[in-house]
């Protein structure tokens, strides 16, 4: 009756997996998504309570406390630090199925079978890995290590080294369970290879690394389902194990990389630029001026980017479009993919401020629209606004799809100074002959556009 109970609560959790991934591509059903995965889990832990191996729950409501008072902080993050904040739940994740994986270890050894080794040396492997490696990318991104890449000679040879001996000494577990030896060295091996897979990788390059090494825990968590036998777990590592790897596809596609540039490009290190040497002028434009411009248009495409992020101006942005709409001026939001520092970053922050989903327009659609576009309202967005990747081939940027801001009637860029973006790199839009600079915090800047729009001058 139990073993049944249990089956049951895993078919359901599996079912909610699949739904809240599907609802969660999506904006309109994201939050229904978030609410399914959140009753899958729930079902899933609930399920294994029930399980007669279970002989006290003492230390599993101990956990169950550790977990939540360290859970609890790490969720109320800012929206800003959400791929950070993910690094450390894939460190967790990625733990919790190497240390799983050691007790199964000593538990079974030398009696295991080999294909149940095999899965397990694979679950430590890439446990450990994931676990020093998601750490790393924490230590980056947070700015507690250095963020730029740290490259020496013979680097790949070494990685490589490590990682030939790491899977040496799996096969020579699945051979001889016994040698304990060698999973000692597995393990440490595995924790050695996530720090120098991490080191050369820059920190402008680690939400892809992030997405990726979230495929790693999940295919250390489908390993440990086979060692343990438990479908769910093969089933909901599976699904996150694919789902990051798709991920850090279209990460990479749309920056016009390939995974084998972000692994060992060492993208991010200081550029000397011919460019950034010469003086070049740039005009700049007050708010006042700004709103007198966007009055008198009729149609302005707002670009929302990391900055609008960080200054959390999304509230101030909403202000400006029903202004702006209120007297006749037609408003869209143009969606680059990799916007903002993670998958969705604007749209997330766009529907926080209620901006209707049928104003936001994906790249490939809006681009078509820049030329007949009065103003194209750039918001703390730069590399992806950058003319040189359709150009320069020597910039790193080459190739990545940008929006068209260019071609707008006039540009105005919303930032705190000439200071680059995420690659690091001059952008030349901001010299050319239609765009107008308005320097400030973004949702100071918007705030003062929009005090403008409002004012007696705003109403006709
Ligand atoms: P960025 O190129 O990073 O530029 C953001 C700009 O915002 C900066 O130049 C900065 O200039 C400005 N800014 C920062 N704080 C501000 C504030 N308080 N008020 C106003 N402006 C502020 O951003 P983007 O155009 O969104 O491009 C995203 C970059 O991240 C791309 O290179 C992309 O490849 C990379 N990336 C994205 C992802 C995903 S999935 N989104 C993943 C990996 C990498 P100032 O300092 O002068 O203000």
């Amino acid at each position: 009756m139990t073993e049944h109970l249990i089956q049951l609560a895993y078919i359901g959790s599996a079912a909610c997996f699949v739904l809240a991934l599907k609802w969660l591509s999506a904006v309109p059903t994201a939050r229904r998504g978030v609410l399914t995965g959140v009753a899958g889990m729930a079902l899933a832990v609930g399920g294994t309570l029930l399980a007669p191996e279970i002989v006290s729950y003492t230390w599993i409501a101990v956990a169950f406390v550790i977990g939540t008072v360290i859970g609890v902080p790490m969720a109320m993050m800012p929206m800003t630090a959400v791929p950070q904040r993910t690094a450390l739940s894939h460190a967790f994740g990625a733990l919790a199925a190497a240390l799983v994986g050691t007790a199964e270890y000593f538990h079974r050894a030398p009696g295991i079978d080999r294909v149940t080794m095999g899965a397990l040396g694979l679950e430590v492997l890439l446990g450990f890995l994931t676990f020093t490696a998601s750490l790393m990318a924490f230590g980056k991104l947070q700015e507690i290590l250095p963020t730029r890449p740290i490259v020496f000679r013979g680097q790949n040879v070494f990685n490589l080294t490590v990682l030939v001996v790491a899977i040496g000494c799996a096969v020579t577990l699945v051979v001889r369970p016994g040698t304990t030896w060698a999973f000692f060295v597995l393990g440490g091996l595995a924790l050695l290879f996530g720090v120098s897979l991490i080191v050369p990788i820059g920190g402008a390059d680690m939400p892809t690394v992030i997405s990726l090494l979230n495929s790693y825990a999940g295919l250390s968590a489908a390993a440990m389902g086979f060692v343990l036998d438990n479908k769910l777990l093969i089933i909901a590592g599976a699904l996150d194990g694919s789902s990051g790897l798709i991920l850090s596809i279209i990460m990479c596609r749309a920056m016009n990389r390939s995974f084998t540039n972000v692994l060992f490009g060492a993208f991010g290190q200081v550029q000397a630029s011919a460019a950034a040497a010469e003086q070049r002028t740039v005009r700049s434009a007050t708010p006042e001026e700004a709103a007198q411009i966007m009055q008198a248009g009729s149609l302005v495409i707002v670009v929302p980017g990391y900055g609008m992020a960080v200054a959390q101006a999304q509230h101030k942005v909403r202000e400006l479009y029903d202004l702006l709409s209120k007297q006749g001026v037609e408003v869209k939001f143009a969606i680059h993919p990799v916007a903002g520092r993670m998958p969705g970053h604007m749209n997330v922050l766009l529907a926080e401020a209620d901006i209707p989903y049928d104003r936001l327009v994906e790249m490939d659609e809006i681009n078509g629209e820049f030329p007949q576009a009065d103003v194209a309202l750039v918001i703390g967005a730069n590399d992806v606004t950058n003319p040189a990747a359709r150009h320069d081939k020597a910039s790193p940027i080459y190739g990545m799809p940008i929006l068209d801001v260019d071609k707008a009637r006039t540009v105005m860029v919303i930032k705190r100074s000439m200071n680059p973006g995420f690659a690091g790199i001059d952008n030349e839009l901001y010299y050319g002959d239609r765009t107008l600079m308005v320097f400030g915090d973004a949702k100071a800047v918007v705030a003062a556009i929009a005090k403008e729009l409002s004012g007696p001058s705003g109403l006709h």
